[in-house]
Parts: structure tokens; C-alpha cells; sequence
């Protein structure tokens, strides 16, 4: 088991990619806290992960909202005791052409990405500096490498992430503590309407090389490995696992 005993949290698992991520974790051997915005939806994959064996706890928690994030990590602190893996994985898009775009889409999706993982950032950091380890994990994407039509502000946040990774990884590499990105691209309800309405489904797969969409679950062990021991030397590093898109 690579993540035996390891203290995970991972935002935005209630569905997709988060949840994949979580469901992979703990069948590491990693104790994982499923955090989304909803009860329910945490529940379902904490659930599915307790059916399996694994131990999981569900926490509704915007990470958008400072005070509801440093609730949160209240929460797993106290459950179990420290925190050695973040995954910053909520994201949510508000998609407009840019002249059409208004100042709360932009917000909106800024305040997700960049503040939210900045929130849970700031909220596990103290402990991790205290005991000399840590791993963060951000997730990106190929729009913040290569941009999106009618995704500038989801753009911006994910090419911001790019920044945060490599200054996280550098201020806290004397600690002990990594931090990398993933750009994936997965099979997920945020991607629906790309792989499903015909005026995109064709011409966005043309541009992927593999030529398929990835499950989110052949996602998910690139964030095992990132997280685990045999990434101890690994630290600012962004890894595409998007069936060969950004190759260039
Ligand atoms: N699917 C892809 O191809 C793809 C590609 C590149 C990057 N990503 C990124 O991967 C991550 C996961 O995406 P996904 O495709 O699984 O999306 P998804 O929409 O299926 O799931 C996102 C989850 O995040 C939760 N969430 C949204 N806002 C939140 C908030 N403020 N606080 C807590 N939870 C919140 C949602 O409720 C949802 O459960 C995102 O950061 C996304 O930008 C996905």
C-alpha cells in the first residue's frame, strides 16, 4: 500500500475526478476526508469507500469560504489527528465568450480555483511545517497551458494554479513538503457538454491523440503517485495526463 496510514483530504469529491481520486487513496490505505459543497454528495463517495474496506469521513465545506475551510480542517485535525495530503480538486466553469462574460462568472470561477486552494493551502500548511512533511497536489489543465475559447476566466484560474504550484513547491521544499499539478482530462459531468454536443464532440477529440477520453479512475494513480513515497524527490512538476493534447 503506497499511502498506508496517510491523512488525505480531497476537495471536491463528491463526483468525477474527486472522487476517483479519493476512491484510489484509500484503497492505498490512506484515511480520507471527501470534502464538496454538499453533504449528500461527500457521502455518497465516503460511502462507497467505506463499503470497500477504506476509511473515509464526508465534510460539506465550500472551499471558496475561508471560515467554512478552517472549519473543516478543525474537523479532520481533531478526527485524526494531522494532515499530510491536500488535493486541491474543486472546480466548477462559467462558460461565456469573454465580451459576453460578467464580472461574477469571472469571480466566480476564480474564487473556486485560485482562492479556494489558496484557503485550504493556508490551512494545513502550519501542521505540515511542524511535523517536516507534506503533499500538495493542485490540479490544472490544458486550458491554463493552451487556453479555451469561452473559458478565459477558467483559463486564467487554471494558468494561475501553474504559479502557485511552483511557489508553493519552492517556499516549502525545505520542509519537506512537495507540491505538484496535474492537467487531466477525464470523463467527467464537467466535461459533458464537450464530449456530447456535436459541435464540439469531434473536433475536440481530433485534438486528442489517444483519440479517447480518459476514465476518471486511469486518473487517479497519477495522484497516488504524487502523493506517495516513491514521489519523495519530485516537487513542482506539472504532469499532463490528457492522452497526449499538449503535446508539442
Ligand atoms: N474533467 C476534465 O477533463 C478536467 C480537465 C482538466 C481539469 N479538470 C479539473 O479537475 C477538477 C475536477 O473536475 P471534474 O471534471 O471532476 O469536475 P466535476 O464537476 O465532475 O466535479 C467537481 C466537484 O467539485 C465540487 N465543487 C465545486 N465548487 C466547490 C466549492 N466551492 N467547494 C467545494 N467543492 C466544490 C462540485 O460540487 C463537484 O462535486 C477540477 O479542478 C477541474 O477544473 C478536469
Amino acid at each position: 500500500m503506497q499511502l498506508k496510514d496517510r491523512i488525505a483530504i480531497v476537495t471536491g469529491a463528491g463526483q468525477g475526478l474527486g472522487a476517483a481520486i479519493s476512491r484510489a487513496y484509500a484503497r492505498e490505505g490512506a484515511k480520507v476526508a471527501v470534502i464538496d459543497l454538499g453533504l449528500e454528495a461527500a457521502e455518497r463517495t465516503a460511502a462507497e469507500i467505506r463499503a470497500a474496506g477504506g476509511e473515509a469521513m464526508a465534510v460539506a465545506c465550500d472551499v471558496a469560504d475561508r471560515a467554512q475551510v478552517e472549519a473543516m480542517a478543525a474537523r479532520v485535525n481533531e478526527a485524526w489527528g494531522r494532515i499530510d495530503i491536500l488535493v486541491n480538486n474543486a472546480g466548477i466553469t462559467r462558460t461565456a465568450m469573454l465580451h459576453k462574460m460578467t464580472p461574477e462568472q469571472w469571480q466566480q470561477v476564480l474564487a473556486v480555483h485560485l482562492t479556494g486552494a489558496f484557503n485550504c493551502l493556508q490551512a494545513v500548511v502550519g501542521g505540515m511545517i511542524e511535523r517536516q512533511f507534506g503533499r500538495i497536489l493542485y490540479v490544472t489543465s490544458t486550458a491554463g497551458v493552451l487556453g479555451t475559447i469561452g473559458q478565459i476566466n477558467y483559463s486564467a484560474a487554471k494558468a494561475g494554479i501553474l504559479g502557485m504550484t511552483k511557489s508553493t513547491a519552492k517556499e516549502l521544499a525545505r520542509y519537506n513538503i512537495t507540491a505538484n499539478a496535474i492537467a487531466p482530462g477525464a470523463a467527467t459531468p464537467m466535461t459533458e457538454t464537450i464530449r456530447t454536443d456535436d459541435r464540439f464532440k469531434e473536433k475536440y477529440l481530433d485534438r486528442i491523440p489517444m483519440g479517447r477520453w480518459a476514465e476518471p479512475d486511469e486518473v487517479a494513480p497519477v495522484f497516488v503517485f504524487f502523493a506517495s513515497d516513491a514521489a519523495s524527490y519530485v516537487t513542482g512538476q506539472i504532469l499532463a495526463a490528457d492522452g497526449g493534447m499538449t503535446i508539442y
